[in-house]
């Protein structure tokens, strides 16, 4: 198969990178030249994600343990990427996500302050490092190839409405907005900034989704799962191979007038 190699020579940070959708980007970028740091909590995971991604790429990769939703560790695992690779950072996916949900009135606070840290202060956290390094970059890169790029996973669950989902949802509608902000102050240093709102993708995070929800409905995962994809136009989930797919093309030349938009890639559900 030819593989089309649009990031030789860049960098692209990713977080949630060990796992899911953030791996297959990792692995994505990776197959197109790119050298990657793989930025997750599962250290190990990480690891093995990264030796993925040098035998792809034939480039080094790196493993770093990071915890978004800790303003420290996010800066230190940037740090240690623009150490390792001061020639720049070209690309930053900020797919570290975890997914909880109740009824309304049995939402602990705790739980709703568990997933607004990861899925919103983290996004947030990660936009910021990025910044900082991409806005002293701007005047090396060519104005046609773009300062960088920066892809914040969102969720379906951001555009349209949900029920027993008050903290998921409303981080994930947070991360559209955050996009739109970094997007307008990122404009004036050649940086897109850009939402991925992926639909129900297979991934642990889906797994471990089906196993609670089928569990109380009295169904098994897999016929929650089977269920859950009739809901879809398409009568399928998503591979991430797909979303990844859908990053690497906003990261890329081709996308470079694309900003501040959150992309459904859902197989027409939210359009349905
Ligand atoms: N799978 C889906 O159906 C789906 C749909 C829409 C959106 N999303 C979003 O896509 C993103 C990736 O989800 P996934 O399905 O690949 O999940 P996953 O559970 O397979 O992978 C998530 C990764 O994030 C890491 N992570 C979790 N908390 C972290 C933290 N605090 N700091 C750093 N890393 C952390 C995990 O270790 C894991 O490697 C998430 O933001 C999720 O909300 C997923």
């Amino acid at each position: 198969m030819y593989v089309i190699k649009r990031f030789e020579d860049k960098v692209v940070a990713v977080t949630g990178g060990a796992k899911g959708i953030g791996k297959a980007c990792c692995l994505r970028f990776a197959e197109e030249g790119a050298r990657v740091a793989v930025l997750d909590l599962a250290l190990e995971d990480a690891v093995a994600t990264a030796a993925e991604c040098e035998k792809l790429s034939g480039q080094p990769a790196l493993a770093l343990h990071c915890n978004v939703a800790d303003a420290a560790s996010v800066d230190a695992a940037f740090k240690a990427v623009a150490d390792a690779w001061p020639q720049g950072l070209d690309v930053v996916v900020a797919s570290a996500g975890i997914y909880s949900g109740q009824p309304l009135v049995e939402v602990p606070l705790s739980e709703w302050q568990k997933v607004i840290d990861v899925d919103l202060t983290g996004v947030f956290l990660t936009n910021q490092a990025a910044a900082k390094i991409m806005m002293k970059q701007t005047c090396r890169r060519s104005p046609s190839g773009g300062g960088g790029s920066i892809i914040n996973i969102s969720s379906m669950a951001g555009k349209t409405s949900w029920s027993a989902s008050a903290q998921y949802s409303a981080a994930k509608s947070g991360v559209i907005g955050l996009t739109r902000s970094v997007a307008m102050d990122m404009a004036p240093y050649g940086v897109t900034v850009n939402a991925v709102c992926p639909g129900n993708t297979m991934t642990e995070m889906v797994q471990g989704v089906a196993a609670t929800i089928a569990a109380r409905d009295g169904l098994s995962a897999g016929e929650w799962l089977r269920l859950r994809a009739q809901d879809c136009p398409l009568k399928r989930f998503a591979e991430s191979e797909e979303i990844a797919g859908v990053v690497a093309f906003l990261a890329s030349r081709d996308a470079g007038y694309i900003n501040g938009q959150a992309i459904e890639v859902d197989g027409g559900m939210v359009m349905s």
